[in-house]
């Protein structure tokens, strides 16, 4: 089934395989000996405990090369998953912060991206994210700093450690991103509170939330979102993995498709959480019963949510 993917952490897409072939090619030494002893690492408490992992294994990503490499492999697994269109996140305050100039981070991915068309038939946007457990100030810093590149960049969004960290603590920056023409997306109600959802709307203006699972505790929330038809980027194995949901059989996607929420359904960091695009629409419809149908709408909601132009995305609906 065509599907769009819009909810996708380049660096969560980095496999054991590559992690340590690039690990041999700059000389990177991995806290972990084998590719098993890797993967045994993949069992977490909490969003925070997955972060930790997932910045430590950065290191392996130095050149453009690297970051090439990276998204050609995401590419090949997306095509294979039965995706069109791709909306990829990057977290660039992880690698500046390692000494990777941003440059060489845009460089790299969109002489990956330049050639999807081509070589996988995907289109691609990217989506250049903000670490929340950094300052504003490091965001405004981020921002000026790809002023370069952005007219390789769609969208904003923000990642990383969500509680404690609000959305309106990123309001400049996102301010900045509109003024740019940018579109802005934002992680929130994930391990956060439904005030973050209500913020990254109001405060931020968001044009889609990612996750948002946490909503269906509000009610007005949910009435709001289904109004407005505001897209939510659900990622259901990566909900049970970081333990936000006990057990895929109580996810709440079949609620939310109920209340009318223009829901997606997406991989995160499919490297970490068992599991590609498809894999967890095979994974929904096993523990949740969907039906044909129901994958249909959610296949098609995943372009009605995309950043792509009205005319191309009529083309999927
Ligand atoms: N939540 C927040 N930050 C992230 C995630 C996530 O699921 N994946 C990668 N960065
Ligand atoms: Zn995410």
């Amino acid at each position: 089934m065509p599907k769009a993917e819009l909810h996708l952490h380049i660096e969560g897409t980095l496999e054991p395989g590559l992690a340590f072939a690039l690990a041999e090619r700059n000389g990177v030494t991995l806290p972990y000996a084998t590719e098993d002893e890797l993967r045994r690492a993949y069992s977490f408490a909490d969003l925070q405990s997955f972060l930790d992992l997932y910045y430590a294994l950065m290191a392996v990503l130095r050149t453009e090369d690297d970051f090439a490499d990276l998204a050609h492999a995401y590419l090949a697994r997306a095509k294979e998953q039965g995706v069109r269109h791709a909306e990829i996140f990057f977290d660039p305050q992880a690698h500046t912060a390692r000494g990777v100039p941003i440059g060489t981070v845009i460089g790299g991915l969109a002489r990956a991206l330049d050639s999807a068309e081509d070589t996988y038939g995907i289109s691609t946007r990217l989506i250049m994210c903000f670490l929340r457990d950094e300052t504003a100030d490091s965001a405004l810093a981020t921002f000026e700093a790809a002023r370069p590149y952005l007219d390789r960049i769609t969208a904003v969004g923000l990642d990383s450690a969500e509680v404690g960290h609000p959305p309106s603590k990123f309001a400049a920056v996102f301010r900045l991103a509109k003024e740019a023409g940018l579109k802005c997306v934002a992680h929130a109600g994930e391990e956060g509170p439904p005030a973050y959802v209500w913020e990254a709307l109001d405060v931020l203006g968001v044009d889609r939330i990612d996750h948002g699972v946490r909503s269906m505790e509000d009610e007005r929330l949910v009435a709001r979102l289904a109004a407005e038809q505001v897209p939510l980027t659900v990622c259901p194995l990566s909900n049970v993995r970081l333990r936000v949901i006990d057990d895929l059989a109580d996810h709440p996607l079949p609620a939310m498709l109920e209340a009318g929420l223009l829901v997606t359904v997406n991989s995160d960091d499919p490297a970490y959480f068992g599991g590609y695009v498809d894999d967890n629409f095979t994974a929904v419809r096993d523990a949740l019963g969907l039906d044909p149908a129901t994958l249909r709408t959610l296949a098609r909601n995943s372009f009605r949510a995309s950043f792509l132009d009205e005319a191309v995305r009529e083309k999927y609906l």
